[in-house]
């Protein structure tokens, strides 16, 4: 767990090795990859400014997000075909995940239903929604996403086309030779096309996500009754408009430097976004949370949840207990810093608690 954290690659994880391009797959970025590099070293280059004399006999981690319960602000990141890591793919990651007590963010490109997903996940659970061209196809996943019980839909607006995977294209990498989009299967769009250049996901992208989508499509989404949290926000006036549009959340990510290269770090983005929002609705970040001190630096900064993407994956071949395992180390390194920032509890992760080196 250890290396896990501290290597940052699926190269390190102990588990059987994997196929290099599956690696490329997880870790890659696009393009020259500086977003993957800077959601990091915007991290890294936290300082922290603690506060002494506080009591700290009692650290409590837990907290509410939109109504549930989870044992600290850490949610698994949608991530799709868990099972190039795993024969258990999602449900391992799923039950990793409830065993720990976090929130699970189901993706749209699960390679186990989001119905079976449903059945070993926690309460906290959150389906990742991406908008199909077919307005049938994205509104029938909606409506399962409820009937299996998910508590929110997360609507990811930063891919309406595909970043410029170069490794995937090197590697001439096509997931759904080894897996299936097993949520797309009744719409006869569980596989990618036959394609050998390693531009498979760019041209399914092409041909099946709405890339028309705008901020007016967000009441249809919000008319189906589930919470709706749009993921992909790096803008103070995006931030802003959604908030205005009804939406019950905020989730700045870049896509983990996946999409467009050059996008600002998140943790960078992030208290534009808060300020933006003004505590009208909860702001989740992703990209490059690594340890608990970058937990605790994201909700000093404003944010409600810290969503891990990458790590899950890489934890991910050690099965369930593996994911359990690092989540609970992750929790264990919150609260750790928690007791040596003085802030016992979550609401006393405070922005002054944060002294930045300036960006690069
Ligand atoms: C292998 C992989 C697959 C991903 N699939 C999805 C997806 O299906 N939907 C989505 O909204 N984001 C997806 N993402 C982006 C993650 O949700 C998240 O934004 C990112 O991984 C966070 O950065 P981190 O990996 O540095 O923690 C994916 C990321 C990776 C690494």
């Amino acid at each position: 767990v250890t290396n896990l954290v501290n290597e940052g690659s699926l190269a390190t994880a102990s588990a059987p090795p994997l196929d290099s391009s599956i690696k490329d797959f997880v870790d890659g970025g696009a393009e020259y990859e500086r977003t993957l590099r800077e959601n990091r070293s915007a991290f890294e280059d936290i300082r922290f400014s603690p506060r002494v004399l506080v009591d700290v006999s009692v650290i409590d981690t837990s907290t509410t997000i939109l109504g549930v319960g989870v044992a600290a602000p850490i949610f698994t990141a949608p991530t799709g075909s868990h099972r190039l890591l795993h024969p258990q793919g999602e449900l391992a990651t799923a039950a990793g995940t409830a065993t720990a007590g976090l929130g699970y963010i189901a993706s749209t490109a699960s390679s186990i239903s989001l119905e079976e997903i449903a059945t070993v996940a926690g309460p906290a659970r959150w389906f990742q929604l991406y908008c199909f061209r077919e307005r049938d196809v994205t509104g029938d996943l909606v409506r399962r996403a409820t009937a299996a019980g998910y508590t929110a839909l997360v609507v990811t607006v930063d891919a309406p086309v595909l970043g410029l995977r170069l490794r995937d294209l090197h590697n001439q990498f096509n997931p759904t030779e080894l897996v299936r989009w097993v949520n797309l299967d009744p719409y006869g769009v569980s596989r990618l096309p036959d394609d050998t250049s390693g531009a498979a996901i760019s041209r399914y992208f092409v041909d099946q996500i709405d890339a028309s989508l705008t901020i007016d499509d967000l009441a249809w989404l919000c008319s189906f009754g589930l919470p709706v949290i749009v993921k992909g926000i790096n803008r103070a006036d995006d931030a802003a408009a959604v908030c205005d549009a009804g939406v019950a959340g905020v989730y700045v990510s870049n896509h983990g430097g996946r999409q467009l290269d050059r996008t600002v770090a998140s943790l960078h983005a992030l208290p534009r976004v808060v300020e933006a929002v003004a505590g009208r609705v909860p702001v989740i970040v992703d990209g490059g949370v690594r340890d608990g001190g970058d937990v605790a630096a994201a909700c000093a900064l404003g944010a409600a949840v810290a969503a891990v993407g990458r790590p899950v994956l890489w934890a991910a071949t050690g099965g369930a207990t593996g994911v359990a395992d690092h989540l609970s180390e992750l929790c264990g390194q919150l609260r750790r810093s928690m007791a040596l920032l003085g802030a016992p509890s979550i609401n006393e992760l405070t922005p002054d608690l944060i002294m930045s080196k300036e960006p690069r």
